[in-house]
């Protein structure tokens, strides 16, 4: 088991290595799935013209780019520590034309460079997993999204019917790690993947982690027999 800050330098070089090939591998790895599970998540999201959102762990910005989109000209900043995964995030924000409305930033999502109740949405995706202090970062979370707003957490889950949780531990766990190494010559860095998820809670705990940080009208809707989950919960109108 990682101490902290190894987990988050070796997380760091994970994605620094792996940027030029995240957005092909995660087809790969998914069978896709992962653009239906987006593409639930922004309609449960139901953001309104001029809503501001933060992305945290935004890598190379599709999310954020969704809801830079869906908000049509809200503010929208995507933060991540991953200097390479940002510069592939801020080409395809210059390409498809949002270089005025979505702002990055280089930073760690356990320390948020925002005042408190700045957004009406904070999202992240596939990066809960990958933060040694979760606690922290949902913490985080609630403290700039402002009273009423959401924060939105899509990511892998636990499975737990058998016998699909073998084969899918069996896939996850030996055959993934080989697409690294055959599609990107990235063995090590896909071997993190399963690693990442080992200690990370199923769909009931993280409910429970959000409901402890005080989130409220808390949701958890398990994708594909529970491979990746959606959460989503509701900060109350009280002041912070
Ligand atoms: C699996 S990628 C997800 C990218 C994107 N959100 C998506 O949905 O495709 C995880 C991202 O989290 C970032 N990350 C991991 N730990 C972080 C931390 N402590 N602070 C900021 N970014 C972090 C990595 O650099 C990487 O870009």
């Amino acid at each position: 088991m990682m101490d902290a800050k190894s987990k988050e330098r070796h997380v760091h070089e994970v994605f620094e290595r792996i940027a030029p090939k995240y957005d092909l591998m995660n087809d790969i790895i998914s069978f896709r799935r992962h653009k239906a599970w987006r593409r639930f998540t922004m309609r449960k999201m139901d953001i309104q013209p001029g809503q501001s959102s933060l992305d945290l762990c935004c890598g190379t910005c599709d999310w954020t780019i969704a809801l830079a989109k869906e908000s049509k000209g809200g503010r929208t900043v995507g933060l991540d520590f991953s200097r390479n995964m940002l510069e592939i995030g801020q080409a395809k924000v210059d390409k498809l034309g949002y270089s005025n409305q979505i702002e990055l930033v280089q930073g760690n999502a356990m320390e948020l460079p925002f005042e408190d109740n700045s957004f009406d949405f904070v999202t992240i995706g596939f990066g809960l997993r990958n933060i040694p202090d979760i606690v922290k970062t949902l913490k985080e979370m609630k403290r700039v999204v402002k009273p009423g707003g959401k924060i939105v957490c899509l990511d892998m889950s636990k499975p737990t019917w058998q016998p699909f949780k073998s084969i899918y531990y069996f896939y996850f766990e030996r055959v993934m790690p080989l697409f690294g190494k055959w599609f990107v010559k990235s063995y090590e860095q896909y071997r993190w993947l399963p690693e990442s998820l080992a200690s990370f809670p199923d769909l009931q705990a993280l409910a429970e982690l959000f409901r402890e940080t005080g989130m409220r009208n808390v949701k958890a809707y398990p994708f594909f027999g529970g491979v990746a989950a959606l959460h989503m919960g509701t900060k109350g109108n009280e002041i912070v």
